[in-house]
């Protein structure tokens, strides 16, 4: 069954704990949480601070994805504050290889993310290395965007990519996603779906995310 990650950047933010506990029960399988410094992308939110005081709002699995220049020298902390997935973009001038052996090493989940206009040619040579490859069906930075069409085949060719090399590497996709596209991007091979605004801006949070699940 297809995997749900609500996005709390469309939460409201007043209120933040509360909106988090919300998802429990709900079916929600991880929480998403998109970290921006305003620099790799041109919007900035939240960090390990925050991460660490709505831990106590929820069990589910912390999937934080980290949209800053320099993701090395904040992993520990992000890790300290309850991360139990940290998500990298690929186009960081990092040495990506020795980031992700450290989250490892720290016994963490770890995933690699693309741009729209990156190709996945780039994550080619990790594929065995990480537990899961982020595809951003938007331009990061803000939720409420639209999902970019050309999106659905790169996530055919990289799941093509992964069981032709009998992996278990997952597929998440990130950006635009609704109840009306979410079916076409399951079936191009999905495994967990981020939802930012079509989760917290629908009526009833419980049933969109039963809705989402059922598809
Ligand atoms: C965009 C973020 C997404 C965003 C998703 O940069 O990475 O996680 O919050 O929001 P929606 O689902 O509204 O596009
Ligand atoms: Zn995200």
């Amino acid at each position: 069954m297809i995997k749900i990650a609500p996005s709390i950047l469309s939460a409201d933010f007043s209120c933040l704990g509360l909106e988090i506990s919300k998802l429990k029960d709900c079916g929600a399988d991880l929480i998403h949480i998109d970290v921006m410094d305003g620099h790799f992308v041109p919007n900035i939110t939240i960090g390990p601070c925050v991460i660490k005081s709505i831990r106590q709002n929820s069990d589910l699995m912390f999937d934080v994805h980290l949209m800053i220049t320099n993701p090395d020298k904040y992993i520990t902390q992000f890790i300290d504050a309850g991360a139990d997935l940290i998500t990298v973009h690929v186009e960081c001038d990092i040495d990506i290889y020795s980031t992700i052996e450290k989250i490892k090493s720290l016994d963490k989940k770890v995933g690699v993310s693309l741009n729209p206009a990156t190709p996945i040619s780039l994550v080619k040579p990790m594929l065995e290395k990480v537990d899961l490859i982020l595809i951003m069906s938007v331009n990061p930075g803000f939720s409420g965007q639209k999902f970019i069409e050309s999106s659905i085949d790169k996530i055919r060719d990289l799941k093509e990519l992964i069981r032709s090399r009998n992996l278990h590497t997952q597929i998440e996709v990130d950006g635009g996603i609704t109840l009306d596209n979410a079916k076409e991007v399951i079936n191009a091979g999905a495994d967990i779906l981020v939802a930012g605004s079509a989760i917290f801006r629908s009526d009833d949070i419980d049933e969109t995310i039963h809705k989402f699940k059922n598809l």
